[in-house]
């Protein structure tokens, strides 16, 4: 397909339209917080899709199309894609059962995050289900964050995505035919390596608005009127890093490159467990998504590439059409209400410029 701009109209610094963007990769939850959760993520994007950390978690086709039926009715016209989850007991008839159900992604957590209490401790033991997931054309999506390092070591948070990198690059050695998106990436080498190898194989990684923001002090240095401290809502996983890495994925989402495109991670908790004593990760930002990177895109001065990352090189890696539809953004700040039900929400309070006309 030929992106063309013609969709961006009546762009200038006060009103801009693109194609409704995709969310490829955000978080519903399930039960009682599943409807209301379900249907605001889903509210002005075209496509998003859903990560299996549920529990228990989904593991197999029947699995994931159960959990497909449960959300879909709270959508509306936005489309849901599912995933189930790659474990070292994922077997070839699992993968071959879930592709023939139509589910098109297996995400694999090989870090320790919400629901994965344990993390990996080596690739070789996911083998069989990548090797089926390679035969059967399914996209590998992995959580790239290594806990522990080759002598069983724990690793700090803050190198867990960097030391990661040596098994990605295993992974793409071993299954050269494999799909791979590296979810939310954090650092400038998760950069390198993607441009390093998307351009012969179908390598992609998904951005987030937050993380397209922040850097380490949005958690440990977070600035009120009342001083500098911590702030729990920001807490996520892979925690954001250095302003260095953070502007290497503002040049990364910003440039036009079809190997970078956005997923959320949007990852609602109750307030109440994320203001404790091991509050759980997880940013909720389904409620400013497209502004926020309105916000950055236009600060980067690059507002005409937003479209590309927001709304089409997703939904192309995953094979299926960008939207048709469009929405229009108008630059008129807002206030971001402090909770959604009661989830807390990313910028809570704070002003955001650009919102989206109804
Ligand atoms: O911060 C995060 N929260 N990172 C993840 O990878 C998972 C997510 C969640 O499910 O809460
Ligand atoms: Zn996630």
């Amino acid at each position: 397909m030929v992106i063309s701009r013609r969709t961006i109209k009546n762009f200038n610094k006060m009103e801009f339209t693109i194609r409704k963007p995709s969310d490829l990769h955000t978080h519903v939850r399930q039960g009682e917080m599943l409807p209301e959760i379900a249907r605001i993520t889903a509210f002005r994007f075209a496509y998003i899709e859903v990560m299996p950390n549920t529990t228990p978690s989904k593991q197999t086709g029947p699995e994931a199309i159960a959990y497909y039926n449960e959300i879909r009715p709270h959508t509306g016209d936005t489309e849901v894609i599912v995933s189930i989850k790659i474990t070292p007991e994922t077997t070839e008839e699992i993968v071959e059962e879930a592709v023939r159900l139509g589910v098109k992604v297996g995400k694999l957590y090989f870090g320790i995050t919400t629901n994965e209490a344990e993390g990996a401790r080596g690739i070789e033991p996911f083998y069989p289900g990548l090797r089926a997931m390679e035969k059967y054309g399914m996209i590998l999506s992995v959580h790239g964050e290594a806990a522990y390092d080759p002598d069983g070591k724990k690793i700090i948070n803050l190198r867990r995505e960097a030391a990661f990198i040596p098994i990605a690059e295993q992974i793409i050695a071993d299954f050269p035919h494999l799909k791979v998106i590296f979810e939310h990436i954090t650092t400038g080498a998760m950069v390198n390596f993607i441009v390093n190898n998307s351009s012969n194989r179908s390598i992609a990684a998904t951005i987030t608005d937050h993380h397209l923001r922040d850097d380490i002090d949005s958690i440990l240095g977070f600035v009120t009127a009342s001083g500098e401290g911590i702030n729990p809502h920001n807490y996520r996983k892979p925690i954001p890093k250095f302003p260095e890495d953070r502007d290497a994925l503002v040049w990364a989402a910003t440039n036009g490159l079809p190997c970078f495109f956005y997923g959320s991670d949007s990852a609602p908790h109750a307030t109440e467990t994320k203001e404790c004593c091991c509050g759980k990760p997880g940013v909720f930002s389904a409620m400013t998504r497209i502004e926020t990177l309105a916000e950055v895109f236009e600060k980067a001065g690059k507002l005409n590439k937003l479209e590309g990352f927001a709304s089409i090189f997703g939904p192309l890696f995953y094979g299926v059409s960008p939207s048709r539809e469009t929405i229009t953004l108008v630059k008129e700040p807002w206030q971001v209400p402090v909770e959604f039900n009661n989830v807390t929400n990313y910028r809570q309070g704070e002003e955001i410029s650009w919102r989206v006309k109804e």
